[in-house]
């Protein structure tokens, strides 16, 4: 699954590697054209509640892999945009407990700042590896970075659903 996925460049990606037996469900605010299977589309807030049900509905299983490369619109005004970004990773993380399976894995986009030190806090209860990582081909004056969190461990207690 990946949130924040218009206009689709990864969604492609991801059909391929899943092949015509997977499924591929992708969500963005924005209008993503049609791809056919094996990709499912949703427009919608992640940041709202009732989003997960289409996900789950969409998905028809639990995942093995949530990707996030959602980005906020950004104002220039420090503590707006930090909060914005502190929203879409907080909310990307309700989603993947949500949804992934035992062991599976979330990739989710992070932006430099006190906030994602924080964040990458509270990965660490559900995930047994967590690394960062720039991709290749990232502009020279990108700070973007990727969180892969692997080996996902489900609260004992269960997750509130
Ligand atoms: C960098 S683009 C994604 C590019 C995409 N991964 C691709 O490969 O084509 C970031 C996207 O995040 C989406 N986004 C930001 N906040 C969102 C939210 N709360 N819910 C859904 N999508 C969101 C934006 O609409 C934008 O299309």
């Amino acid at each position: 699954m990946e949130l924040g996925a218009w206009p689709g460049g990864w969604l492609q990606r991801l059909a391929s590697l899943v092949g015509p037996g997977g499924r591929v469900v992708g969500l963005d605010l924005r209008e993503i054209d049609e791809m056919g299977p094996p990709v499912e589309l949703i427009q919608a807030d992640f940041t709202l509640p009732e989003t997960l049900t289409r996900l789950h509905a969409a998905l028809g299983g639990p995942a093995d892999l949530v990707l996030s490369d959602a980005a906020p619109k950004l104002t220039g005004v420090v503590h707006v945009d930090r909060a914005m970004c502190e929203e879409l990773y907080d909310a990307a993380l309700v989603v993947a407990l949500r949804v992934l399976k035992p062991e599976g894995r979330l990739i989710l986009k992070g932006f430099p700042g006190p906030e994602a030190q924080q964040f990458r806090l509270q990965l660490r209860p559900y995930f047994s590896r967590i690394r960062e990582v720039r991709p290749e081909g990232k502009r020279a004056t990108s700070k973007e970075f990727y969180w892969v969190a692997m080996g996902y461990r489900p609260p004992a207690d269960g997750v509130d659903q």
